[in-house]
């Protein structure tokens, strides 16, 4: 138990050390990795100051403080919620159990948008903490983006997160897409199935709301698609987050909606991860 962990004297090596043994023996998948993030978290430094500060002495009030956070982590909250933060693209988004924790296989979604024309405007649906919403608008400034979200309590998040990132996107609370006119709809909305098994991180800590949509996990976004492809015109781009085995659906669903070229875009991990539709 981390509250064992610590005795007098630890070094910053010793710490990490023990940390990654309590953090590996609770099952979690990366626990060196952990360890140095809440350590370097507790020191105030970048992981990297770990290996040249190795030798130093930890005073007392931070082994109390690496403890704590070790045995939340222990309980297998996420590092992303422990810290209070997550790096996306170029930004960095305050999150919290109000949201979902973006994933980097995520980014691509924001990559399909790089190439709007310029003045475009995006709708970036299930817009949690805003993620795709704020990277895109830091990256093609010229874009007029706004974010959508059914959880008010996430748009506070995604808010705040605008203020604080100086980022000019507007947030609306919707079900699926407002009554604005949009050139492209992004979206990553819930896409497991109920009653999927999830490691603890995901079951006990995310936003249900945020993951699960259905007996197949496509019931929110076959809605999204009918809204959106039912809009007179449709918009240029929709392009769609998806789960394992949900590309040849979605695209089927895009197709039959009229789409004249639906492409399946791999993420990093060779996943099959957005399926992007134009018009
Ligand atoms: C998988 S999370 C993704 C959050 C964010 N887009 C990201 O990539 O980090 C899905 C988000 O969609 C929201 N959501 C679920 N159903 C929705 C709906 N019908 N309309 C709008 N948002 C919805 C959830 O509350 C959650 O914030």
């Amino acid at each position: 138990m981390a509250d064992t962990l610590l005795a007098g004297g630890t070094t910053v090596a010793g710490a990490v050390a023990r940390g990654r043994d309590a953090l590996a023996g609770a099952g979690c998948d990366t626990p060196r990795l952990d360890a140095e993030l809440l350590l370097a978290e507790v020191l105030g430094v970048g992981r990297e100051r770990l290996v040249l500060d190795r030798d130093s002495p930890l005073s007392a009030q931070a082994r109390e403080r690496y403890e704590r956070l070790l045995a939340r982590r222990e309980l297998r909250e996420p590092v992303a919620y422990i810290l209070g933060r997550k790096e996306f693209r170029r930004i960095t988004l305050e999150v919290d159990s109000r949201v979902l924790i973006p994933r980097p296989e995520t980014e691509l979604l924001v990559e399909v948008a790089l190439g709007l024309p310029a003045g475009a405007r995006v709708a970036d649906v299930g817009t949690g903490s805003g993620a795709v919403a704020l990277a895109l608008k830091d990256e093609r400034p010229d874009l007029v983006v706004r974010g959508l979200e059914v959880d008010p309590s996430a748009l506070d998040v995604a808010r705040a997160n605008a203020a604080r990132l100086e980022l000019e996107v507007e947030f609306a609370c919707s079900d699926l897409l407002d009554d604005g006119r949009y050139d492209a709809v992004l979206a990553n909305l819930p896409y497991v199935a109920e009653g999927a098994t999830l490691a603890p991180e995901i079951a006990h800590y995310e936003p249900p709301r945020a993951l699960f949509a259905g007996a197949d996990g496509l019931e929110v976004l076959r809605r999204l698609v009918t809204v959106s492809t039912s809009l007179a015109p449709p918009p240029g781009l929709v392009a769609l987050e998806i789960g394992p085995e949900q590309a040849a659906e979605v695209s089927r669903l895009l197709r039959d909606a009229g789409s004249r070229a639906v492409t399946v875009r791999r993420d990093l991990a060779g996943h099959e991860r957005v399926v992007a539709a134009s018009w």
